[in-house]
């Protein structure tokens, strides 16, 4: 959601600001702009289309020092009058990432200074009240310090004056922001993939962070003011990790890279003879000691992740769990416990409601809490005092795959560790449920081998308008899951339930033109699942089964079944999401939408 990239060179720097933005089409967007000072003057192109639109516009476009954006709209239409950089009288140019909550208040008060909107944002509040200092002082930093003092809410900004070609401003809270570090060049990004054409260093700016960038280097200074360094980093990701390669989109890219991501996630555990808590960071053993439930908290994907959990922590390490949506929880008057653990599940590390929510439970007294997160140094990560990191690599594709395998192994290691830890995991079950890790990566590749059937399957989902997803236990977030996946990005409504709910309300939608999918592994369920499936199938619905291979459901008519290679135990949830993120994605071909950018979705929330 929003993307800023911002560069000082000695080159022209429109090709890397271009190229920043192209990287970051993937956080979502819905128009795109940039601007760069020539000749003590500032250069704007702003552009509704894509970002390929954009370099088209700003091929005669150059200078030496200039900030880009893709929006993603909250205040005001997508339109070109509402694309970044806004400006103020031709001397001031500000990309902004977040939202102000005080910019109507701001806005009233530059209104009646003079100052005149040119767009619905509340980002021209920033451009036109650093202007109000810098005519009075010319001094870009302070003026941008000033200004930020005065506001309220989100935000990571970028911020360059015409007459000062040598200065670009950048500033974080609530928002990502990043300083990327190069051979007498600087650059600013929401995140580094847009960073790695130029650079592989990388400064990860801390809440409350002021940065001043010119040719000769940078400087950073604290929320209070007072100038600070901070590490540089060697970023570990590489070019190759967010290119296509072979594949069509990037939805189909990272649902094949899943053996590898398991298996990089897993590395540390399946490498030892033994779990131990250490692997949740080093203060694990002593707050896990301490707390006997478990609050689970996330948006969207992660927070189906989180539901999967809540039947392995109950049933495999007896500690009671709960799972709440962070954008109710962060409003809701709870009970703070104590003995609680907080866990947080994003993979972007950044999703607001998601920060919030954490901020909300530590503010009410929660002290254990941790992060299962695929960002290393990401706001959710730095704010939890335990955490796991998914190595799942870069997600591009704006629905979230690997990162909700890679999250649910993590969550699975959690169990084991509270197991073990409670004495329900016998040394043979600690060893049994190691070795079941070590196969995840090839049962998950062995399951990919279905997607020339899936294909075929997608096709009858094609002029759907509807669909019914069903599972049981376990598999009922799963559903939930392969749910909001076709929803996402085939736009086809699609709804999912505890098959035992059925006829309690669906069954009533239920005819030959709603596609109904269910998720039937082979446990304790199965016969009641397999009655469920009656229910439909007496209803002329169209049943598609994903069944594991000893569940003895057939192929018949109105029944298309796709045998699932082997039942994996308490880990079938991950290998029964394979072929459902590939439904989806075949649904969405056939379809012919923008699968790796679904309408009006965003990667990464960064706003409410
Ligand atoms: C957005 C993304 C989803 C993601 C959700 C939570 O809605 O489109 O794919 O599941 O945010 O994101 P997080 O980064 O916190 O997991």
């Amino acid at each position: 959601m929003c993307g800023i990239v911002g560069a000082v060179a000695k080159r022209n720097v429109v090709p890397i600001l271009v190229e920043g933005l192209l990287r970051l089409e993937y956080r979502g967007y819905d128009s795109a702009g940039l601007v760069v000072v020539n000749d003590k003057s500032l250069e704007r192109v702003r552009s509704t289309g894509r970002v390929a639109e954009l370099a088209e516009k700003s091929l005669k476009t150059n200078g030496t020092i200039g900030i880009a954006h893709t929006r993603w709209a909250t205040h005001g239409v997508p339109s070109e009058r509402n694309a970044h950089p806004h400006t103020s009288n031709e001397l001031i140019a500000v990309v902004h990432n977040g939202i102000i909550e005080n910019y109507e208040e701001l806005r009233s008060k530059l209104t009646g200074e003079g100052y005149i909107f040119t767009s619905d944002t509340d980002t021209e509040v920033i451009a036109h009240l650093i202007h109000s200092y810098y005519i009075k002082n010319k001094d870009l930093l302070k003026s941008t310090q000033s200004a930020l003092a005065e506001l309220v809410g989100a935000y990571a900004i970028g911020v360059i004056a015409a007459d000062n070609p040598d200065q670009l401003i950048g500033a974080r809270k609530g928002s990502p922001l990043l300083l990327g570090v190069g051979e007498g060049e600087y650059f600013i990004a929401s995140d580094m993939s847009a960073l790695l054409q130029v650079t592989q260093k990388v400064v990860y700016l801390e809440e409350g962070d002021v940065v001043a960038l010119a040719l000769v280097g940078y400087k950073i200074y604290d929320a209070k003011g007072g100038a600070i360094e901070r590490p540089v980093n060697i970023s570990e990701l590489n070019n190759e990790s967010v290119e296509l390669g072979e594949y069509q989109h990037y939805m189909q890219k990272e649902i094949h890279e899943q053996p590898q991501a398991l298996a990089d996630t897993l590395e540390s555990v399946c490498n030892s003879q033994s779990l131990v808590p250490g692997i949740f960071g080093a203060e694990a053993a002593n707050s896990f000691a301490q707390i006997n439930r478990i609050l689970i908290l996330a948006c969207g994907t992660s927070s189906h992740a989180g539901m999967v959990a809540k039947y392995w922590l109950e049933e495999i390490a007896g500690v009671p769990c709960a799972v709440e949506i962070a954008s109710e929880y962060r409003y809701r008057v709870s009970v703070a416990d104590p003995e609680t653990l907080i866990v947080t599940i994003s993979q972007s590390g950044e999703t607001a409601d998601t920060l919030a929510a954490l901020n909300h439970a530590k503010s009410i007294g929660h002290k254990h809490t941790l992060a299962i997160c695929n960002v290393p140094e990401s706001a959710i990560i730095r704010q939890s005092k335990l955490r796991f990191l998914t190595r799942a690599g870069p997600e591009i594709g704006v629905a979230s795959t690997k990162a909700f395998t890679t999250q649910l192994a993590a969550l699975f290691l959690l169990t084991l560790v509270l197991a073990k830890q409670n004495g329900r995991l016998s040394a043979k079950q600690e060893q049994a449920h190691l070795h079941d890790l070590r196969h995840l990566p090839s049962a998950v590749l062995a399951v990919l081998k279905a997607e020339p059937e899936i294909a075929e399957l997608a096709k009858h989902f094609a002029d759907k308008h509807h669909a019914l997803f069903l599972g049981r236990g376990l598999h009922y977030p799963i559903a939930l899951e392969g749910a909001l996946k076709l929803k996402e990005i085939s736009y086809i409504h699609a709804e999912a339930y505890p098959a035992g709910e059925l006829k309690h309300g669906p069954l009533a939608l239920v005819d030959s033109d709603m596609p109904v999918v269910a998720v039937a592994p082979n446990d304790i369920l199965l016969e009641k699942l397999k009655s469920n499936l009656q229910e439909v199938k007496a209803r002329g619905g169209q049943l598609y089964v994903f069944a594991d291979s000893e569940t003895k459901i057939h192929s018949s008519e109105g029944v298309h079944v796709m045998q699932m290679p082997e039942h994996a135990g308490f880990l079938s949830p991950i290998l029964h999401t394979i072929p459902l993120q590939l439904l989806a994605y075949y649904v969405a071909l056939q379809k012919g939408t923008d699968v790796d950018k679904p309408r009006n979705l965003a990667k990464s929330v960064t706003v409410e």
